[in-house]
């Protein structure tokens, strides 16, 4: 059991770690460390957080019913294949924008801790380090895009990601509208509008060139109107399919229709997701709508899962209804600010170590896990 070599130093030589292996905990331990506006940047969702909170209660209302006397082979392997190639466990690193403004080495940490893990971290669109700096890591990476109107820039961008060696892009839908979030806006906070994590265009030739002599924050509106204000169609995917050699994943579908069409329009992958609820509030829970998705395109595509995940047994929950890998939030950053690099690592090797954990006393394995090892925390069995 890999992973759990993290438990085992803890009882053993390493002893207590420097920040609680309990992630949710984090949140109050990070609040701590970081300016009022980076905290409720990070912390809030969109209009009275309803959606935030869903996401939490639908990992709650499902219990897991482990299963005994399995058999003599090892401890079940999180080891996964995803689009031709193999990760330690079925988990990424979600696209967060503006990491600067939780730890000063911002996303250049997260991916290094990463990398030492190998888990693929997915760099954001509004990111403070460019594709080519995340490139230096070394480590497995994806690219988000927040998909500008202007073909020549989407194209600058997805050369550069495919030739810095990004193996996949995420194209996030869900926030072509920026949400409606009063915790930013009680501040008047916006980290773009001061001019952070913008590296992404600043370091782009084409957008460079639109942009001559413009202020930093001058150019993030610029950036900001490019990729915000107005929706893609679905027949503007073959563009994207045109310019990126490698999978594509829509980030932000909900619905199993949409998931249908992201089949028909040749998409490698979804990521069933609300945008941890910064985006529409009262949207359904992400792992509300994971079963109905997962069983419309579940063998077609690789299906993924965001929002609300916090422990290995959440991990566990979404794969046994459907979901091929999950994507982790806000734990990550509250790691970053707490201790860069050090702080991150610690973070996902708890979360896999815990995963590991679970699945082992699950009595599953990645490939058995199914919708019938859960039950409705809210009564009767079966
Ligand atoms: C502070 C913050 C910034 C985010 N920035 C982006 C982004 O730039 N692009 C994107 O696709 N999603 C972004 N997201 C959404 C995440 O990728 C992910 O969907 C969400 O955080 C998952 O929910 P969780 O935080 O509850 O785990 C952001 C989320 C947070 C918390």
């Amino acid at each position: 059991m890999g992973f759990t070599d993290f438990q085992r130093d803890i009882y053993g030589d390493a002893g207590a770690p420097p920040y609680s292996v309990n992630l949710p905990a984090l949140e109050e331990a990070a609040r701590a460390v970081m300016s009022v506006e980076a905290f409720q940047y990070l912390a809030g969702s969109a209009g009275d957080e309803a959606t935030a909170r869903a996401n939490r209660a639908s990992f709650d209302s499902w219990r897991i019913v482990p299963r005994m006397l399995t058999g003599p082979d090892d401890p079940p392997s999180l080891s996964v294949e995803l689009f031709g190639q193999t990760y330690p466990a079925p988990v990424a690193l979600a696209p967060v924008a503006a990491q600067t403004i939780m730890h000063p080495d911002g996303e250049l940490a997260s991916a290094l801790a990463a990398a030492s893990v190998g888990l693929p971290f997915v760099l954001s669109s509004f990111a403070s380090h460019s594709l080519e700096s995340i490139a230096s890591v070394g480590g497995p990476r994806w690219f988000q895009l927040y998909w500008p109107f202007d073909d020549e820039l989407t194209a600058s961008l997805l050369s550069r990601a495919a030739s810095s060696g990004f193996s996949a892009l995420v194209v996030t839908l869900d926030a072509w509208v920026v949400g409606f979030r009063p915790r930013e806006l009680d501040l008047g906070y916006n980290p773009f509008l001061k001019g952070i994590g913008l590296a992404t265009p600043l370091s782009d030739p084409v957008f460079m060139g639109r942009t001559a002599g413009l202020s930093d924050p001058d150019a993030g509106k610029m950036w900001a109107s490019l990729v915000q204000g107005r929706a893609h169609s679905w027949s503007e995917l073959e563009f994207l399919r045109a310019h990126w050699p490698g999978p594509i994943l829509l980030k932000g579908i909900l619905h199993p229709d949409d998931a249908r069409r992201a089949v028909d329009h040749g998409m490698d992958g979804i990521i069933v997701s609300n945008h941890g609820g910064r985006q529409l509030d009262g949207a359904v829970s992400s792992l509300q709508a994971l079963p109905e998705v997962a069983r419309a395109v579940g063998s077609q595509c690789t299906v993924a899962l965001d929002s609300g995940l916090r422990t290995g047994a959440d991990v566990l929950k979404a794969l046994a209804l459907g979901a091929h890998f999950v994507l982790l939030g806000r734990p990550y950053l509250w790691g970053l600010a707490l201790g860069g690099e050090p702080g991150v690592r610690h973070v996902l090797r708890s979360l896999l170590a815990d995963l590991e954990v679970s699945l082992a006393l699950s009595g599953r394995t990645l490939s058995t896990l199914a919708p019938s090892d859960l039950v409705r925390g809210d009564g009767t069995l079966w």
